[in-house]
C-alpha cells in the first residue's frame, strides 16, 4: 500500500465512530466579494464599511458566518488574489480599523468573519518576492520556486497557468525562470522551505488574534506541489503541512476553515476533514461544476446539462462523507456563473427555479454556502463586448482564443456562461441607479437588470426568492434531521427529477424537485409514500406524498414525515 492508501483506510477507520457536533455544521456562511458588495465611499469599488453596512441585512437573512473574498494590500491584478501585504487592508477598501469594527460589530450580531487566505502564492509586489527577485545569492530567494531554463533556454518544463500560457517567467535579471500557476504577477511560494511556513503561519495567528472565525483556503491542494515531476495538487507533503499548520495555529481554537480544492475526490476528501485527521473542516469539491465542462475546452465550451449526473456525483459525495468528514453546499462563488443562470431558468421561471435549487442544495447534509446576490436571483450579465469585462482570466483567455481562431462572438457566447464577471458585477440592492451599490460610477457595470432584481423588493415581498432562503436556513437550525440526517436518494435514473430522503431519529424528511420549465409526471417509491408535514414548497404546500405526482415547472418541497 502507498502512503495515500494507507491514510485512506485510517480514515475510513475512523469514519465507523459517532461524529462529533460542531457549531458550523448548523451554519450557514453567506460569501461577500468585496469589491462588488457595497461601496460607501462612493468610489465605485466595494468597501469594508459598505460589509458593515449590511450586516443587519446578513442578520435577518439568517447568516451565521461572513467569507470575505481577499482584503488585503494588493495591486489587484486578480481582484486582490495577488497580495502584496498579508497585515494591511487594500486602501480602496478601507483600514485595519475598519476590519476591526467590522468583526466585532459581526459578533455583537452572533456573526462570525472568515477571511480568505491565499498562501499559494503572492503578488509580486510583494516585499518577499521583490528580494527574490535580487538574485540567487538573497536570503528570500527560496520563498519562491526559481529553475534555470531548459537547454533550449525554454521554460523548465511545461507546467501551465490556469490563466493561461506556461507556468514560467524569465527574470532577465538572474535569467532564471519563477513559477505561477496564475498570473504572472502571483509567483508561487515555496512551501518546501520552512522559513516561508514560519512566515505564514505567523501571519494565520495574527489574524486569529484579532477575532476571526476561521479561514477559506485558496487552492490549497497546491502548496504540496513538486514542480520538478510536474506535480502540481495533492502532492506528497500536502498532508503534512496541513497538519503542520493546523497544529501551529487554528488547531485549539473554534474556527471553521474551508479548503478550495479542485483536485478533491471523496477519498482525499476524508483526508482533509475526517476526524482526527487535524487538518480542516470541510473542502470545497468542484466535480458536479467540471462535470459540465468540455474535456478540451474546459468552461469555455460548456455541455449539455445532465440531471442524471448531477444527482450522481452530489449524491456520492454525500455517502461518501456520511459518516465521516463534511461536505460543503455550493452553487456559486465568485469564480462561477450565478447559479440559477446556470442550472435553473432564468428567463422562463426565474424565482421558482431559484428557489428549486436553494431547496435541493440546502436540505442536504453540509454546510450551505451562499454567494453575494443569490438570494435575490441575481443572473448571469449580458455583456456584449470584451471590454465590459474585467476579470484577468477572461482577458487572456480572449486574446489565446481568438489567437487560435476563435471568434468573438463565440467567445463572448461562451463568456456570457461562465465567465467569473458574471458574479462580479455589483450586488443589485435597490432600483436607484447603479442597483444601490454606489454613487460613484462602479468598476465594473451592473447587471440592467437590478430595477426589478434587488434586495429591497425582494425582502418586501413575502413569496421572494430571499424569504425562501430565509425559510431554508431557519429550517437547518430547528431540525436536526437537516444536519445530520442520513442521506439516500431516490429515482437515479430519472431524467426531470430530483429525490432525496434524510433520516434521523424516526424522521424522514423527502425532498422532490423538478429541474424542467414543464409539468413532469413522477411515480414515488411505496416507501416514500406518506403524509406529513410540508416544511417547505416553491408552490403551494404539498403534505402528501402520494404514489403519482405532476410537478409544476421548477417545483421543489419538503416533506417531513414520522417513520416510527
Ligand atoms: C482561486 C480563487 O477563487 C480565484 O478567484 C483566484 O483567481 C485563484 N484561486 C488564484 O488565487
Amino acid at each position: 500500500m502507498n502512503d495515500f492508501q494507507d491514510q485512506l483506510a485510517a480514515a475510513i477507520k475512523q469514519a465507523e465512530l459517532p461524529i462529533e457536533r460542531k457549531w458550523w455544521h448548523t451554519a450557514t456562511v453567506y460569501q461577500v466579494y468585496p469589491r462588488s458588495f457595497c461601496d460607501l465611499n462612493g468610489d465605485g469599488v466595494g468597501d469594508i464599511p459598505g460589509i458593515t453596512s449590511k450586516l443587519d441585512y446578513l442578520k435577518s437573512l439568517g447568516i451565521d458566518v461572513i467569507w470575505l473574498s481577499p482584503i488585503y494590500k494588493s495591486p489587484m491584478d486578480d481582484n486582490g488574489y495577488d497580495i502584496s501585504d498579508y497585515q494591511d487592508i487594500a486602501p480602496e477598501f478601507g483600514t485595519l480599523a475598519d476590519f476591526d469594527r467590522l468583526v466585532s460589530e459581526a459578533r455583537n450580531r452572533g456573526m462570525g468573519i472568515v477571511l480568505d487566505l491565499v498562501v499559494n502564492h503572492t503578488s509580486d509586489e510583494h516585499p518577499w518576492f521583490l528580494e527574490s527577485r535580487k538574485g540567487p545569492g538573497n536570503p528570500f530567494r527560496d520563498f519562491y520556486i526559481w529553475r534555470k531554463p531548459a537547454p533550449d533556454g525554454g521554460p523548465p518544463n511545461s507546467l501551465k497557468s490556469s490563466f493561461g500560457g506556461p507556468a514560467w517567467t524569465l527574470d532577465p535579471l538572474s535569467g532564471e525562470y519563477y513559477l505561477h500557476l496564475f498570473s504572472t504577477r502571483q509567483p508561487d511560494l515555496n512551501w518546501e522551505n520552512p522559513a516561508v511556513r514560519a512566515e505564514i503561519y505567523k501571519m494565520m495567528n495574527w489574524w486569529l488574534e484579532r477575532g476571526i472565525a476561521g479561514f477559506r483556503m485558496d487552492v490549497i491542494d497546491y502548496i504540496g506541489k513538486q514542480v520538478d515531476r510536474e506535480i502540481v495538487h495533492d502532492g506528497p507533503h500536502l498532508h503534512d503541512y496541513l497538519q503542520e499548520m493546523n497544529r501551529r495555529t487554528f488547531g485549539n481554537r473554534d474556527i471553521l476553515t474551508v479548503g478550495e480544492t479542485w483536485s478533491a475526490t471523496p477519498g482525499s476528501a476524508l483526508l482533509y476533514s475526517g476526524r482526527n485527521r487535524h487538518e480542516l473542516s470541510m473542502v470545497f469539491q468542484f466535480e458536479h461544476v467540471t462535470q459540465q465542462w468540455d474535456e478540451m475546452f474546459g468552461k469555455w465550451r460548456s455541455k449539455p446539462f445532465d440531471l442524471v449526473k448531477l444527482k450522481s456525483v452530489l449524491g456520492k459525495w454525500q455517502y461518501a462523507l456520511s459518516d465521516d468528514g463534511w461536505n460543503s453546499l455550493f452553487w456559486g462563488n465568485h469564480d462561477l456563473p450565478r447559479a440559477v443562470s446556470k442550472y435553473g431558468d432564468a428567463t422562463g421561471y426565474p424565482a421558482e427555479s431559484a428557489k428549486m435549487l436553494a431547496t435541493v442544495l440546502h436540505l442536504m447534509k453540509g454546510t450551505p454556502f451562499i454567494y453575494q446576490g443569490e438570494e435575490i436571483g441575481m443572473t448571469n450579465v449580458p455583456f456584449t463586448t470584451i471590454e465590459q469585462y474585467r476579470d484577468i482570466e477572461t482577458l487572456n483567455m480572449h486574446r489565446l482564443h481568438i489567437e487560435a481562431g476563435l471568434s468573438p462572438e463565440e467567445f463572448i457566447k461562451g463568456a456570457n456562461e461562465n465567465a467569473r464577471d458574471n458574479a462580479r458585477t455589483p450586488m443589485q440592492w435597490s432600483a436607484a441607479p447603479y442597483g444601490g451599490f454606489s454613487t460613484g460610477v462602479p468598476w465594473i457595470e451592473v447587471n440592467p437588470n437590478y430595477p426589478t432584481i434587488n434586495a429591497e423588493r425582494e425582502m418586501t415581498d413575502e413569496k421572494s426568492i430571499w424569504n425562501h432562503y430565509r425559510k431554508l436556513i431557519a429550517l437547518r437550525k430547528r431540525h436536526p434531521v437537516i444536519v445530520y440526517g442520513i442521506y439516500q436518494s431516490w429515482l437515479d435514473s430519472h431524467p426531470d427529477v430530483f429525490v432525496y430522503s434524510r433520516t434521523l431519529d424516526g424522521e424522514r424528511l423527502v425532498v422532490v424537485a423538478n429541474f424542467r420549465a414543464r409539468e413532469v409526471p413522477v411515480e414515488l417509491p411505496g416507501e416514500l409514500r406518506m403524509p406529513g408535514e410540508c416544511l417547505i414548497s416553491n408552490y403551494e404546500p404539498v403534505d402528501r406524498l402520494d404514489e403519482n405526482l405532476t410537478l409544476k415547472p421548477y417545483e421543489a418541497f419538503a416533506v417531513l414525515a414520522r417513520t416510527l
